[in-house]
């Protein structure tokens, strides 16, 4: 293995604090996986949620639009402690790539309230025992996110953080093109804000990833995504990451 991949390796087991034990199994039954996960990631070393499997494949997007130079920046929607931005940011600086930038989307404050009415399963889990009590809706300060990358020494020009709630944050962001879009905000209308303000600046050729899509149980997030798509006439194949993340890929023109 060469020194780039050993770095990327460190740095994704550091990022999920797997170095020394294992990432929560969501095949142990939902029970011991929520023990697992609330022991996991109420104390704080894991800066990421994402399972291995997920990094590995925003690894992969990122590396293919370097390589085929689609064009744009990376940004991930949704940041909580930064992790994911870190690993992208990472993945620039191993490839030398100085002219792209990732940007971070986060309200910083949290989860917002969801519509009990219309979206019966978000508003269960925002005020349940694992995200209101363990993790406090996802709230962590943008000061806090941007000393989680310094950490890693990835704090520099080439990462934005963008602070707001993304109906009123994403219209206005100062971007242009996107070869990466992430979206892990869980909620119907978190994921339709970003779908909204973004998707039409991807690049062709460029990844758009749903991390929460099929996360039935507690989001309507496949919903979001199921009537974007069919509002758009967008037919490019949804893939499975994983059993719960989804990802496309705009077709090139
Ligand atoms: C599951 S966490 C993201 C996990 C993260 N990508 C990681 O690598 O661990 C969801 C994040 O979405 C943010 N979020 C959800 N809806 C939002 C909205 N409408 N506006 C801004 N931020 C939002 C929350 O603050 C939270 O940080």
């Amino acid at each position: 293995m060469d020194a780039n991949t050993l770095y990327l390796e460190l740095l994704k087991r550091s990022l999920t604090d797997t170095l020394h034990g294992r990432e929560p199994d969501p095949e142990a039954g939902m029970q011991r996986y929520m023990l697992d996960f609330i022991r996991h990631y109420v104390p704080e070393r894991a800066i990421t949620m994402l399972p291995r499997a997920r990094l590995d494949h925003l690894q992969a997007c990122v590396e293919d639009v370097l390589e085929r130079g689609v064009p744009g920046d990376l940004l991930e929607a949704g940041v909580w402690r930064g992790g994911a931005v870190a690993l992208m940011r990472g993945v620039l600086a191993v490839h030398g790539v100085t002219d792209r930038v990732v940007w971070g989307a986060d309200s910083f404050e949290g989860l917002p309230e969801p519509d009990a009415a219309r979206f019966p399963r978000e508003a269960a889990a925002h005020d349940g025992p694992v995200l209101r009590d363990a993790l406090q809706n996802l709230a962590v300060g943008v000061d806090k996110v941007r000393a989680n990358i310094a950490r890693f020494g990835l704090l520099d020009a080439q990462v934005q953080l963008l602070p707001g709630w993304f109906g009123e944050s994403l219209p206005r962001a100062p971007l242009q093109r996107l070869a990466v879009l992430r979206v892990d905000c869980d909620f119907y209308q978190s994921t339709r804000d970003v779908l909204e303000s973004l998707y039409d600046k991807v690049s062709p050729g460029g990844h758009v990833i749903i991390d929460d899509y099929a996360e039935d149980e507690w989001t309507h997030c496949r919903q979001a995504v199921d009537e974007f798509r069919a509002e758009r006439g967008i037919t490019e194949p949804l893939r499975a990451v994983d059993g719960r993340c989804y990802a496309w890929q705009r077709t090139e023109s």
